[in-house]
């Protein structure tokens, strides 16, 4: 009973292969295009287990991933794969429309061919499950409720909007074909191999490196945080029980403003390695021009996956993010890894350093 990943060497990916073979025996074949953000080492504790089989190549190749499909007969597809980071689809957002639209899409036509000539049985137990975010229901007001499965989908970011369009492929080729897909929408997520561009880790590891923390706007933009392991089982639980054609909605309950988070990474880091001048890290912190169509504010209504399928969060924020700084401060390596030429490039156009 094996599954197919894809982007199974990202953050999320990464977490998600390394759990489902910790809890499983079904084999994985990961598919990863091993962009600036993929990353084989994140997936060194697999190194050696013929269960899991890496494949790096694109989700828009229609013939390798027909190939993978006749070749390893998954039960499951998982689609991870995707351009994660805002920022550089406001930069260029030529990737995002290719590799989540256009990809998606290629994806989804293998998948429909591969599904329409399996047996009866098979048929009738295979699952798609694609991944997104909560950002394609758009922004919220300090008093809106948090975003349920029926929000409108009103994507303000060219990666939003990508990702929207791949939410609305899913649906079509379920609508349309009887493709028997899921579709999960996360809120922002946190914890182990998060590359250090994202919010969390950026800031674990300028504070260590003495840099700027630098907080776009006045820093009161509101994210809603969710540890990965907890994304990962959630998904879990979705691949197992979901509605067919449904949509799962997944966060924590776990509102926060920036700079709140700022401030909690920085206290932490304070506890756990201070500085050799006995300063709080929180003097690196440096406001910078806001993000272009920043949305204010996103929150998850949880309530479905919770009350349909039973599934709760194990880790608190506190929990969490403690784990996440210790994380961080025991993998130097993995950290110094990542920054790669690509890395500096990326922090000195957006930031002006490297
Ligand atoms: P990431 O950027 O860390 O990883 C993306 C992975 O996809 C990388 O390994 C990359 O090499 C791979 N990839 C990119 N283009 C590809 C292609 N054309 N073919 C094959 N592989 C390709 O992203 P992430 O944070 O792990 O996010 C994973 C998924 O979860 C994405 O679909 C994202 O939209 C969604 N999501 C992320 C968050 C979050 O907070 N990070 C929250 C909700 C949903
Ligand atoms: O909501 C889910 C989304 O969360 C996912 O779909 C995306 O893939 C993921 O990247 C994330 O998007 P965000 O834009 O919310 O994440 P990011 O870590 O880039 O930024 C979090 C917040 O912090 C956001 O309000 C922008 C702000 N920020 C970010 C960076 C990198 C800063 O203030 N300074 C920074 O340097």
């Amino acid at each position: 009973m094996t599954i197919l990943v894809t982007g199974g060497a990202g953050f999320i990916g990464s977490n998600f292969v390394i759990d489902w073979l910790a809890a499983s025996d079904e084999p994985v074949v990961n598919l990863d295009k091993l962009t600036y953000a993929g990353n084989v080492h994140n997936l060194a504790p697999l190194a050696g287990d013929p269960r899991h089989i890496f494949v790096q190549g694109d989700i828009g190749d229609a013939g390798l991933v027909g190939a993978l499909l006749a070749q390893h007969q998954p039960c499951a597809v998982l689609n991870f794969a995707a351009e994660s980071h805002v920022d550089r689809s406001i930069l260029g957002p030529g990737e995002f429309i290719q590799t989540n639209v256009v990809g998606t899409f290629h994806l989804l036509e293998q998948v429909r061919d591969y599904w329409a000539a399996l047996d009866a049985l098979a048929k009738a137990a295979f699952r798609l499950l694609h991944v997104s975010t909560d950002e394609v229901y758009g922004s919220l007001s300090a008093s809106d409720p948090a975003f349920t499965e029926t929000h409108r989908y009103e994507p303000n970011s060219l990666y939003s909007a990508s990702k929207a369009a791949s939410d609305h492929l899913v649906r079509a080729y379920h609508h349309t074909y009887g493709l028997p897909v899921l579709t999960t929408n996360c809120s922002n997520n946190y914890g182990p191999l998060h590359f250090p561009e994202k919010l969390i880790p950026l800031m674990i590891v300028n504070a260590q490196a003495g840099k700027p923390l630098p907080v776009y706007g006045d820093g009161q933009q509101i994210r809603d945080w969710l540890y990965v392991k907890d994304h990962c089982s959630a998904i879990r639980a979705v691949l197992a029980a979901g509605r067919l054609g449904e949509t799962y909605n997944i966060g924590g309950w776990n509102e926060k403003p920036n700079l709140e988070i700022v401030h909690t990474v920085c206290d932490l880091l304070d506890e756990l390695k201070p500085r050799a001048d006995r300063q709080s890290y929180r003097s690196q912190i440096s406001y910078v021009t806001d993000r272009p169509g920043h949305d204010r504010r996103y929150a998850i209504d949880a309530r479905k996956i919770e009350q349909e399928l039973g599934w709760k969060p194990a880790e608190t924020f506190q929990t969490g993010i403690r784990k996440t700084v210790q994380w961080y401060l025991d993998h130097p390596d993995w950290v110094a890894q990542v920054q790669s030429g690509a890395y500096r490039d990326w922090v000195a156009m957006q930031y002006g350093q490297a």
